[in-house]
């Protein structure tokens, strides 16, 4: 029997269509799935660790089997208490590739049993990220190409605008 479980984790602050596209190309190949939310980030989240799991489970549909849970301090004790040793990436550029390198071998070193497996995700999504969106959204321009709908809304609240 081969791996049927990984990890995708992530600060998803907040969830784009390129995060669901490496989502939806994990689970073809992992179907236990679990999204792991990292709460305590030093990025300073816009959203919640609860909201920004919320806003994952309403874009997945209602029979999903993709877990959606949310980890404090290291991945790799994360990895160890789920007993699952596949971790998911998505890579999207060149620029990606220095950082993801790193925290792959970082990874491998405290926890030897790991794997990171990259994933690309659809060329219309290659520029995305969560940094970006929130920009845009901050100051008033159009998110809708770029996030499901109820991010879109969830978005315009934090932000104040209508
Ligand atoms: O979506 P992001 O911000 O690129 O995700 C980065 C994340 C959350 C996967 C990474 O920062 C992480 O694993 N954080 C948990 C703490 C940890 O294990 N740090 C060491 C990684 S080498």
């Amino acid at each position: 029997m081969g791996v049927t479980r990984a990890i995708y984790p992530g600060s998803f602050d907040p969830l784009t269509l390129g995060h669901l596209d490496v989502i939806e190309r994990a689970r073809a190949m992992f179907p236990d799935l679990i999204v792991a939310i990292a709460s305590n980030e030093p990025k300073g989240p816009l959203f919640t660790a609860a909201e920004r799991a919320a806003l994952i489970r309403e874009a997945l549909p209602a029979n999903s089997t993709v877990r959606v849970e949310v980890f404090d301090g290291l991945l790799v004790e994360f990895a160890r208490q789920q007993e699952t040793f596949v971790v998911i990436r998505g890579l999207r550029a060149i620029s990606d590739f220095e950082f993801e390198f790193q925290m792959a071998l970082m990874n491998r070193r405290l926890e030897p049993r790991l794997e990171t497996v990259f994933l690309t995700p659809q060329e219309e999504f290659t520029f995305l990220s969560s940094r970006i969106v929130k920009e845009v959204a901050r100051l008033g321009g159009d998110v809708t190409p770029f996030v499901p709908t109820h991010v879109t809304a969830a978005l315009r609240n934090k932000f104040g605008k209508t």
